[in-house]
C-alpha cells in the first residue's frame, strides 16, 4: 500500500511544531510523502536530517493548491481518507481502508472546508471527541498497517538502533 499525507490549513510559525510532528509521524509510521501548502524551511531541514541519520527517502513537497492536488489524486485512483472527529468510526472502516492500494490521508489544522468532507472517499473519526492531528494520524496509520510498519527497514541509514531492555545501543548501519 502506498500512503501519502496532506496537511491543510497550517498556520506558519504558530503550527510549525505540530506540523513537524505530523511529518515525523508520517515518516516513522510508513507514509512515503507529505504535502503542505505552507512550509517553514526549518521543517524540511529537520526531516532531511532525520532521513540522513536514520534512513528512508521520505519526502516533503510544497504545493500551491491542495484542492488541485486532491483533484489529481482522485483522477489517479488514489483514495482520499480525511481524518475528522465527525467521520465514521475507525473501528468500522479500518479493514476496508487497509485493502486500498493507494491512499492520501488528509489532516487539518484549523476548521476544514466542507468540500473536503464531500470529496473524500472516507471521513474517518478516531473517536468523536476533538484531539490532535498527530494522534489521529498515528492511530490510523497503525490500524491500517496492523503494526507492520515497525518491522520495515529504513534504507540508507547512517545509524541504527539495537533494541535493548535497558539503556541505548546505537550502531553504524552497514547493511
Ligand atoms: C485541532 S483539530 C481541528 C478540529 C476542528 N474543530 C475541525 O473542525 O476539524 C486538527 C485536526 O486534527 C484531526 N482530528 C482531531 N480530532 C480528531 C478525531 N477525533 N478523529 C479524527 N481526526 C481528528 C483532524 O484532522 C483535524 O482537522
Amino acid at each position: 500500500m502506498t500512503i501519502e499525507v496532506l496537511r491543510i490549513g497550517q498556520r506558519v510559525v504558530r503550527d510549525d511544531r505540530v506540523t513537524t510532528h505530523v511529518a515525523l509521524v508520517s515518516r516513522a509510521f510508513g507514509a512515503s510523502k507529505i504535502y503542505m501548502n505552507e512550509i517553514n524551511p526549518e521543517i524540511k531541514e529537520t526531516l532531511a536530517k532525520v532521513n540522513k541519520t536514520w534512513g528512508s527517502s521520505f519526502e516533503i513537497e510544497y504545493i500551491q493548491s491542495w484542492r488541485a492536488l486532491l483533484k489529481s489524486k482522485k483522477i489517479e485512483g488514489v483514495k482520499i481518507v480525511h481524518l475528522t472527529m465527525y467521520g465514521q468510526n475507525i473501528n468500522s472502516v479500518q479493514s476496508k481502508i487497509a485493502k486500498e492500494k493507494k491512499i492520501l490521508i488528509v489532516v487539518g489544522a484549523e476548521k476544514v472546508p466542507r468540500d473536503v468532507y464531500e470529496n473524500s472517499d472516507y471521513n474517518v473519526a478516531v473517536g468523536n471527541q476533538p484531539h490532535s492531528e498527530i494522534s489521529a494520524l498515528a492511530i490510523v496509520l497503525d490500524r491500517i498497517q496492523n503494526g507492520k510498519q515497525f518491522e520495515s527497514k529504513f534504507e540508507n541509514a547512517r545509524l541504527t538502533i539495537i533494541p535493548t531492555e535497558k539503556g541505548k545501543q546505537v550502531v553504524p548501519d552497514n547493511t
